[in-house]
């Protein structure tokens, strides 16, 4: 090769190299596409979530994902919460500063402000699904963008209001299985309460400034309550003689918090009192509480949900002083710990459906419906022809049934069901498959109880 043709050729691949370099076809960092196996046990969260949002009265609604800066801003410049520091913000091509929700609670109570709902029949009960920004540093169980499931209860004082809120995210996860968790909950105090607290927090930390860290140094300047979630070892000794939030509420504040732990109570739900819990978010007051799966908590990474009571929010936000609680569950965590069990139980699809032959793909199409009215999640692939393809699908998905449609059991109404796990097959009418099929469940319900019993 001449040297001419050796340098354009090198020219080329630097060229390539570097396009290669610039632009790669992937989601960004702490970004995923959720499909296949996580979107199934997604779209059940979605499910679970609107049946009980519906039983305890919450009305749907969805606010913009991009809002003004000034949402997040206290004061128009301060940041409002600890999340804004991670905001993803920019400036529009009409000038206006914008930004990537890190949370949905300011957007619905602007939504409360600016849709009108102050005229509503109080308290004005919202809930809604969505994606948040933080520029975090992406770990696991921890995105950059995330989705969560948001409640939220405007106008409202009474501690039950708390108690309702706790009690819907028990229901939601009571009905997706998720069954060994608990609540943290603290007590914040109201503004007074606070204020009075923060002086003596101030005095505490002056002593032991000098062995905090500078993050903690920072923040006893702007909220010396957040000192509390440093996760340095060497400061939580620091803090473990530091006055407390708990000791210094006032008879109001005192009160509240009993009922609400009088209200857990009642409803059987299992609650734990942090009396360092103080939530990354600076506008609550009184009850703040999260949602762990049982042992988490020690390891402080990723709770369930959070939420609490911020009685401030919409005067803040120019209304008048409207009491107000909420939370949120991280979908992204529900989802995963829904993954975790489902793979410990090895659960798939109860039947595939298998056809062969013109005339029983049309009768196939009409039995799937029927399957799946009758209950049953049902996997198929009839824009395959050859059965045997068909079977080794159901052999990939670990589907136990199969059932096969061909030519003789389309005229004569019966059908092939052959257990995979066993080997073995018989035909049944196709009037009796619902019957047979809920046997075999009840069977195999009771097979995988008294299996989780010897486990444990
Ligand atoms: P938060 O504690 O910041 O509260 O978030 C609530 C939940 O969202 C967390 O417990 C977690 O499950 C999930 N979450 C937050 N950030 C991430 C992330 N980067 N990756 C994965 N999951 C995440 C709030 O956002 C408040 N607005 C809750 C609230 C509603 N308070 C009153 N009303």
């Amino acid at each position: 090769m001449g040297r001419r043709k050796l340098r354009q050729r090198q020219a080329e691949e630097i060229v390539k190299k570097r396009q290669s370099e610039h632009f790669s076809l992937q989601t960004l960092r702490g970004m995923r596409d959720i499909y296949a196996h996580e979107a199934e046990e997604w779209v059940k969260v979605r499910r679970a979530v609107d049946e009980m949002a519906e039983r305890f009265s919450f009305n749907y609604l969805e606010t913009p994902i991009l809002e003004n800066l000034r949402l997040y801003l206290r004061n128009n410049k301060e940041s409002f919460s600890v999340v804004n520091k991670e905001m993803y913000t920019f400036e529009t091509r009409g000038g206006d500063e914008v930004a990537l929700r890190p949370e949905i609670t300011p957007s619905i109570v602007r939504a409360y402000l600016e849709d009108g709902m102050q005229s509503w029949r109080h308290p004005v009960k919202l809930y809604t699904f969505g994606s948040i920004f933080r520029y975090e540093r992406p770990q696991e169980g921890r995105y950059r963008q995330a989705h969560q499931i948001d409640f939220e209860m405007i106008g409202v004082e009474s501690s039950i209001a708390e108690a309702q809120l706790i009690q819907t995210a028990f229901a939601i996860l009571r009905k997706l299985g998720l069954e060994d968790v608990i609540v943290e909950i603290n007590s914040l105090g109201c503004r007074d309460c606070q204020r009075e607290y923060q002086k003596q927090l101030k005095r505490y930390f002056s002593r032991v400034k000098p062995k905090l860290c500078e993050d903690c140094k920072r923040r006893m300047q702007k909220n010396p309550m957040r000192v509390f979630d440093c996760k340095e070892e060497k400061c939580q000794q620091e803090l473990a003689e530091a006055p407390l939030i708990m000791d210094n509420l006032c008879k109001a504040c005192n009160k509240h918090f009993k009922e609400v732990k009088e209200y857990l109570d009642s409803l059987a739900i299992p609650y734990r009192i942090n009396v360092k819990l103080v939530r990354g978010l600076d506008y609550y007051t009184h009850t703040v509480f999260e949602i762990w799966k049982e042992g988490d908590e020690v390891s402080r990474q990723n709770a369930l949900g959070g939420g609490g009571r911020y009685d401030h929010l919409v005067e803040e936000f120019g209304g008048k002083f409207t009491p107000a609680v909420g939370f949120a569950f991280g979908m992204d965590r529900l989802v995963a710990e829904m993954m975790k069990k489902k793979k410990k139980r090895g659960e798939s699809p109860f039947v595939f459906l298998a056809q062969l032959g013109d005339k029983s793909r049309h009768q196939a199409l009409k039995l799937f419906e029927n399957l799946w009215e009758a209950g049953f999640p049902v996997r198929e692939s009839f824009t395959k022809t050859s059965l045997r393809t068909q079977l080794k699908i159901a052999k990939q998905e670990k589907i136990r049934w199969v059932l096969v449609l061909g030519y003789k059991e389309t005229i004569d109404e019966s059908i092939i069901i052959r257990d995979q796990k066993l080997g073995l097959q018989q035909i049944v009418s196709q009037k009796e498959l619902v019957d047979f099929l809920k046997k075999q469940r009840k069977i195999e319900e009771k097979e995988t109880k008294e299996l989780e019993k010897n486990r444990q």
